[in-house]
């Protein structure tokens, strides 16, 4: 079970945690309470690296939150904190990695029971929670693709996430993976707190029950992960975090709707690894076709398994000189959604309000809402199984 070290010099505190954990206690009663966790270790001597940590800083609180993030960040050591004022300080404790907080005046069962769910979420060395195999109940990963930009990936990713959250309230989260340019904040008229790098490192890329205090909510009850407003901090998010947070993501939430840059990045790779249903978006032109052609061929290529996917034709126009016949021919399949151009779609885009928010009846909300309900109804169709991407290909062709 390892040492529970407790920082405090308050000896009720330290013998609840005595009667809690057993012999294996290790008090520490500094005069000063350490600043960093540096301080804090060097106290331990010889000492072996505790199994849990408990906090009681009384009033230094923002010294505990600094040596808890770093016990959780760098070592793994879920740590307690001791306070009454809990209230006031849950959010921050939480975003520090803090496992609980406990009053000085528990009762003796609070204490244990707080040391034993801490403990239980020790990170043996190179494993982090939210990393250890599937959730019971994994929820659908949709990924909006295209290979050419401006085609309405965002249009119909948050327009896809609103009609899903509509329907199920706080069952749905919204990723811009477009990190670098996305624009899902301003789609949805929100002002996001934290974007997504700061979800992807740190306590909330540990914990689930961080990770929703980082997660901004709209309106509708859809949760958003925004892109960053960095591009050096996009830059610092590698595809194994992306990994990460989605797989923690699908855990969390019934729905998980990825809108993504243009192509095949590294991170959309990533992503189609995790993804259940693949919606990709062309325009109406030659370019738009051609590329969706050569995508569906590289995907087809690298075996990406889905469960299902659909193809949506955007900006239709009789005056395009192309015909539903014409890019069905050239992409080797068939279109399942086609969205009108209408002036209504840039409007919405502008205001922030999606069209399926303000229940419109453009035909293009049409379309969209047919696609909410494939993907909300494909929630349900698990005997279908898992099949080999067969795009413009025979079936098992790899
Ligand atoms: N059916 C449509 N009719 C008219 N305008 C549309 C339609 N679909 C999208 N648009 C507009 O086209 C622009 C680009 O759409 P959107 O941002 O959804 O594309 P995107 O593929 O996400 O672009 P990017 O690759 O830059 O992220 C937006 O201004 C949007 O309002
Ligand atoms: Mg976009």
């Amino acid at each position: 079970m390892g040492t529970a070290l407790v920082v405090s010099r308050n000896a009720r505190v330290v013998s609840l945690v005595q009667q809690s954990w057993g012999p294996d206690v290790l008090p520490i009663a500094p005069e000063v309470f350490p600043p960093n966790v540096q301080t804090l270790l060097a106290e331990l001597g010889d000492a072996p690296m505790p199994a849990v940590v408990v906090l009681d800083p009384v009033e230094r609180i923002q010294d505990a939150l600094f040596v808890a993030t770093d016990l959780d960040q760098s070592f793994g050591i879920p740590v307690l904190l001791v306070s009454d004022r809990a209230g006031e300080i849950g959010l921050a404790a939480m975003r520090a990695g803090v496992r609980d907080i406990v009053h000085p005046m528990a009762p003796l069962e609070e204490m244990k029971q707080a040391l034993e769910r801490a403990a239980s979420h020790a990170s043996p060395e190179g494993q982090q929670p939210g990393t250890q195999g599937a959730a019971p109940q994994r929820g659908k990963v949709v990924t909006v693709a295209s290979p050419k930009g401006g085609v309405g990936k965002t249009t119909v990713s948050t327009n896809l996430a609103v009609g899903l959250a509509m329907k199920e309230p706080n069952s749905v989260v919204l990723v811009d993976l477009d990190i670098h340019f996305g624009d899902v904040g301003s789609a949805l008229n929100i002002a996001p707190e934290f974007t997504l790098p700061d979800l992807a490192h740190g306590p909330a890329s540990r914990d689930s029950v961080a990770l929703k205090s980082y997660l901004t909510q709209h309106q509708t009850g859809l949760f958003v992960v925004p892109g960053s407003d960095s591009p050096a901090a996009a830059d610092a998010v590698t595809p194994k975090e992306i990994a990460n947070l989605l797989n923690m993501l699908a855990g969390m939430f019934k729905f998980v709707v990825v809108d993504t840059a243009p192509g095949l990045s590294e991170h959309t790779l990533t992503v189609l690894d995790q993804t259940d249903i693949l919606v990709l978006v062309t325009s109406l032109d030659v370019p738009g076709v051609r590329g969706l052609r050569k995508e569906l061929d590289t995907l087809r290529d690298i075996s990406i398994v889905l469960d299902s996917r659909a193809v949506v034709l955007n900006f239709m126009h009789p005056s395009r000189g192309l015909s539903i016949g014409d890019v069905e021919a050239s992409i080797g399949r068939k279109v399942d959604y086609m969205l009108p151009q209408s002036n209504a779609v840039p409007i919405t885009t502008n205001q922030g309000m999606p069209l399926l928010q303000q229940n419109s009846k453009d035909p293009v909300a049409k379309q969209l809402r047919s696609l909410v309900d494939m993907v909300a109804a494909g929630d349900k169709a698990e005997a279908k199984g898992r099949r080999f991407l067969d795009f413009g290909g025979k079936k098992g062709d790899k």
